[in-house]
């Protein structure tokens, strides 16, 4: 049996509002874990922008290229100055349609929902070497070492712009709670003392809060086994280029097998804002936990 996470919808228009058919409001849908697939959103490009399509563009020492807002420099990408302000604007505009995906899906985070960085990936997935930490084609939820999330929840909005029709390949896994129940026993206490040196020291962009604790516990202890990677439920899913989805990804178990050339946007949500707090991964680890995890 499917574990069922795919949600399609048929619009074909970033801004929700615009379409001919309306989409109902999807929050409930998003924070139960689904992923809210798009068949007909492609992420148009200007005939001089499909140039971008290629890994010259990046400057090797990260492996993707970050846009950061409409007054900071590209992060990540190399090129003439005129280069880099075009793919600047296409990473712009990329970032503002997402915006308005979200905004039209979302109605009920509409003026709560915080702008993170807008990622170009450019690098093929397959052969790609990494630490088994940063291994992303095993399954995993997003947690990241030195920046804790304190409660936010991370919103992403994916198109795959492959310019030769490869898909992006997606292992998807079972769902949060069964995958926390787990781990959780097996998970290390969180050390204060560690979490307040660590941001002292300027290690993590902010103070790890318990809550940050676990979710990277769950990150680093399911990567780590091998046989949990081969025999939970899960399920393959090839995204085909020109296609677009929005996740949850610090609660859609996901490992990404396959694909080149994609575009990312993140959005921060404080958990405050869920219209049902009681699904997301803050709620169910403080009810393992049996007290708070965020101050
Ligand atoms: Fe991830």
């Amino acid at each position: 049996m499917g574990l069922d996470v795919i949600r399609p919808f048929d619009l074909k228009h970033w801004d929700p509002k615009e379409a001919a058919e309306p989409t109902s409001p999807q929050e409930l849908t998003l924070e139960s874990g689904k992923v809210l697939f798009f068949p007909a959103l492609p992420f148009e490009l200007a005939p001089q922008e499909t140039r971008f399509l290629s890994e010259r563009w990046s400057n090797g020492k990260t492996k993707n290229i970050s846009y950061r807002g409409d007054h900071a420099p590209l992060k990540g990408a190399q090129g003439t100055a005129d280069d880099l302000l075009e793919l600047h604007a296409m990473l712009a505009r990329f970032s503002h349609q997402a915006r308005q995906l979200v905004e039209g899906l979302f109605p009920a985070y509409q003026n709560v929902l915080k702008q993170g960085f807008t990622s170009f990936r450019p690098a093929r997935v397959e052969g790609r070497r990494s630490s088994w930490r940063q291994d992303d084609t095993r399954l995993h939820v997003d947690s990241f070492p030195s920046n804790p999330t304190g409660g936010e929840r991370l919103l992403r909005v994916f198109t795959n712009l492959n310019p030769a029709g490869r898909p992006r390949v997606w292992r998807i896994g079972e769902p949060f709670r069964p995958h926390a129940q787990r781990f959780f026993k097996a998970a290390e206490a969180p050390r204060p003392l560690k979490a307040w040196l660590m941001d002292t020291m300027g290690l993590t962009k902010s103070r790890r809060t318990d809550y940050d604790h676990y979710m990277g516990q769950l990150h680093d202890l399911g990567k780590k086994d091998l046989l949990y990677q081969e025999t939970s439920p899960q399920e393959r899913f090839e995204f085909p280029s020109g296609t677009t989805w929005v996740v949850f990804s610090d609660q859609v178990l996901h490992a990404v097998i396959g694909g080149q050339f994609m575009l990312e946007q993140t959005f921060k949500l404080p958990p405050a804002h869920l219209v049902n707090p009681a699904a997301g991964p803050l709620a169910i680890l403080e009810e393992m936990a049996g007290r708070p995890l965020i101050p």
